[in-house]
């Protein structure tokens, strides 16, 4: 038997170009794997279908959105992911899903090699194969637009000198990757820092300037996870998808950074991901409400670290499963409903209420009849200021002398 390769295929016209091409470098048989993170677009059997056409011996389309959305959005949400306090991570968690499925594909197929569609310049080719190492030690890894030379032009007129079935005049500016969880796009003009991004650059959202009249919903969190909208029972998929659509009418979570990238060049990325920033929002503030002060500061710096590993390639290291069981036990009290107001681009917390929530009214009124005994308060305070306070007699001391 030949040898074979499993390659990632996105339908497009690198990764279409890419069967034939690994094909001819190799000598090696290519069964094309689809993975549906939610990226919508075309048809996944069309997909199959043309990879078939294409020249490939096997193709397969695996729907993982559910197993997306549960384990690996999730946890993102449960650990307030936002890299450089921004980005939720959207294309950082679709990969090791993918490559669960390549790998699990190569296994299936009999392939000694796993192939990306990755640039040499980016974060996903570290993503793709720090992870196909991980769950495939046995597995070797290529990239033909890195390691074959397999550059646009190369492509275009491979894919026309062999009559593909795929377009190769429809020129998109931009370089877009999209999941449930967001959507990203660089390159084109937005690689011009001071250019603002134009309105064909958005497609999760809608403008947030001329929004329609504000939406209030309520998203009831189960050990912080979303597990209702408006009191009707969802599925983690279902909820990133209703508060895609409800928060994306409302231009929320529309975010332009210049980004550090593993690889050590600064990157301008544009990002949409509604569902996730209003999430994230709703999350944060119910934390608020139920986690205890200390686990909660912790948590923080846990958080983003847990973020940072993420991006970094690192989702399948000891170190950020070490984390998840930190942040897993963090999430036992986070029950309870947050009622959010999505309106013109914000997506404003307006209320909140837990049944396991550390929010003492009696503690915290100011009403008369409080159970807070305010007398405690000056000793607490001169034993707590004390440290600081010998000290700057010290320096007073010093001063004089
Ligand atoms: N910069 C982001 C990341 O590394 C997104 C990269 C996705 N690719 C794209 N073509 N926009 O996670």
């Amino acid at each position: 038997m030949s040898d074979r390769v499993v390659l990632a295929y996105s339908g497009g016209l690198d990764t279409s170009v890419a069967i034939g091409w690994i094909g001819e470098a190799t000598g090696a048989e290519v069964i094309a794997v689809a993975v549906d993170v939610g990226q919508g677009g075309e048809d996944l059997e069309t997909i199959r279908r043309r990879a078939l056409d294409c020249g490939a011996v096997e193709a397969y389309v695996a729907d993982a959105r559910d197993e997306f959305a549960s384990e690996y959005c999730m946890p993102a949400l449960k650990a307030n992911g936002l890299y450089m306090d921004s980005y939720p991570l959207v294309s950082a968690v679709s990969r090791p899903v993918i490559v669960k499925h390549l790998v699990a594909a190569a296994q299936q197929f009999g392939a000694t090699t796993v192939a990306h569609g990755c640039t040499g310049k980016g974060n996903d080719q570290v993503r793709f194969e720090v992870g196909i190492q991980t769950l495939g030690p046995h597995l070797k890894c290529i990239a033909p637009v890195r390691d074959l030379a397999l550059t646009r032009e190369k492509a275009i007129s491979y894919a026309e000198k062999n009559d593909l079935p795929i377009a190769t005049t429809k020129k998109n500016p931009f370089s877009i990757d999209q999941n449930v969880w967001g959507r990203a796009v660089e390159t084109g003009f937005l690689e011009d820092i001071w250019n603002g991004p134009t309105k064909d650059v958005y497609d999760y959202t809608d403008d947030p300037t001329f929004p329609p009249g504000a939406d209030e919903v309520v998203i009831t969190f189960e050990k912080g996870a979303p597990v209702a909208l408006d009191g009707k029972p969802v599925s983690p998929l279902q909820a990133i998808q209703e508060m895609n659509r409800r928060a994306g009418a409302q231009g929320v979570g529309r975010i332009d950074i210049v980004e550090d990238r593993l690889v050590g060049i600064k990157s301008r990325e544009i990002y949409e991901a509604p569902g996730a920033m209003a999430l994230i929002a709703a999350h944060r503030e119910l934390e608020n409400v139920t986690v205890e002060r200390e686990q909660a500061r912790f948590k923080k710096t846990v958080g983003q670290r847990w973020t940072e590993l993420v991006y970094d390639g690192q989702w399948f290291s000891p170190l950020k499963k070490s984390l998840d069981v930190f942040i897993e036990d963090t999430q036992k009290y986070v029950n309870g409903d947050i009622r959010m107001e999505l309106h013109g681009g914000r997506a404003t917390v307006t209320g909140r209420r837990s049944d396991t929530g550390l929010y003492d009214f009696n503690l915290a009124t100011y009403d008369e009849g409080d159970s807070f005994d305010q007398s405690n308060a000056r000793g607490f305070i001169e034993l707590f200021g004390m440290s600081s306070k010998v000290a700057s007699r010290r320096e007073q001391g010093l001063a004089g002398n």
